[in-house]
């Protein structure tokens, strides 16, 4: 049987793209982290598409367009308190259950996005 990557296992393209669009949703309305995104999370959301992809071990396309990801570095510019990597892990489940991804893939999924999402962190609670 061939080796399947994480990408194909959640169906690919589509749902990453469905998957995105719901998350965003939820950032835009959420008042810990709508201050610090962009009004307009268009070209957000394009390139979070290309990175989780990737991410999961289909295509480069983030790396292809943008270079190395250096996610710390590029979140630099933006206080990643506790609180905010906690409300980004609330909308990516709730974008997971959105579009209906369950099971062993999600799981994983989800457990590593937890250790990218603390690894973001660059601002104690109290310094906004
Ligand atoms: C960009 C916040 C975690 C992937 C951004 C931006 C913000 C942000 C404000 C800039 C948006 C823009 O200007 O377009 C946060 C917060 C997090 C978090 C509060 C909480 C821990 C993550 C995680 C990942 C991730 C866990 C990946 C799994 C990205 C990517 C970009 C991005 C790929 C686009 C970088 C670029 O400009 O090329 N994030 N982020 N972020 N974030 Fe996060």
């Amino acid at each position: 049987e061939q080796f399947q990557s994480p990408y194909e296992a959640i169906g690919g393209e589509k749902v990453i793209s469905m998957l995105v669009d719901e998350f965003y949703k939820r950032v835009a309305n959420h008042p810990d982290l709508a201050p610090i995104f962009p009004k307009d999370l268009t070209e957000t959301a394009r390139k979070q598409k290309q990175f989780l992809t990737q991410y999961l071990g289909g295509p480069p396309l983030y790396t292809a367009e943008h270079g190395h990801p250096m996610l710390r570095a590029r979140h630099l510019p933006f206080a990643i308190t506790p609180t905010r990597a906690k409300a980004w892990l609330a909308c990516m489940s709730e974008a997971m259950d959105a579009v209906g991804l369950q099971g062993p893939i999600r799981d994983e999924f989800y457990q590593r996005l937890v250790l990218t999402a603390h690894h973001m962190i660059n601002t104690p609670e109290d310094e906004i």
